[in-house]
């Protein structure tokens, strides 16, 4: 089990902007009657859920699921779609939401997917970016906050799909995931998904 890691982002500091991006979007959507957030599984569980219950606007709620990466891949390399929507979304106003850009492959790869089946709208919300891995040109209409390259956890967040229900976001000791690319760690059900991450990237 790993150790609870510094924070980097507070729960007070993570609810303050929740609450203001919560604001612009209900802002922006006024008059729109049947806004569909999509949340990305299985990250974006808990902001999503955070998010949709302070919007003003009314709104129903659909999930996807990917993964970033296969055997032998690398960061930006395919993205494995687990679960698609129940929902279609032909004519809607669609909200992508996303706990993570990292390296914005995932990202690209449901705005293509998504676009393809032409709603009426798609929007980005992500609550956290890594300026430096993300492509520059790559749009969120709707950002929490930029962070540094480092492996973040918590608040959907996961290191080997552990220390996803931490309150805050914090940073992992880059020794920890450094131990896991020499195969040493990365306990739990999903550890070894986390070892071909590593590899991969760092986040
Ligand atoms: C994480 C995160 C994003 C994606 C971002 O998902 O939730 O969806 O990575 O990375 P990218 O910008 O480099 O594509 P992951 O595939 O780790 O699955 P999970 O959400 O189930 O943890």
């Amino acid at each position: 089990m790993l150790a609870p890691p510094p924070v980097l982002l507070s729960a007070d500091r993570i609810a303050g902007r929740v609450t203001e991006l919560a604001g612009q979007i209900s802002r922006d959507y006024a008059g729109v009657d049947d806004l569909l957030l999509v949340g990305v599984l299985r990250g974006a569980f808990i902001f999503l859920a955070d998010l949709s219950r302070r919007l003003t606007v009314p709104c129903s709620v659909d999930f996807i699921a990917v993964s970033r990466y296969e055997h032998g891949s690398t960061a930006t390399a395919d993205v494995r779609s687990i679960m698609d929507l129940r929902v279609p979304i032909a004519g809607r106003h669609v909200l992508l939401v996303e706990d993570i850009v990292d390296s914005g492959g995932t990202l690209d790869y449901l705005t293509r997917t998504l676009r393809a089946r032409n709603p009426a709208s798609l929007r980005i919300c992500a609550l956290t970016r890594k300026p430096q891995r993300a492509p520059a040109g790559l749009r969120i209409d709707y950002l929490g906050f930029d962070i540094p390259d480092q492996w973040v956890v918590g608040y959907g967040l996961d290191y080997g799909n552990q220390l996803r229900t931490l309150p805050y976001i914090g940073m992992l000791d880059p020794a920890v995931t450094q131990r896991s690319v020499s195969g040493a760690t990365a306990s739990g059900a999903d550890g070894g998904d986390a070892r071909l991450r590593m590899v991969g990237a760092e986040r």
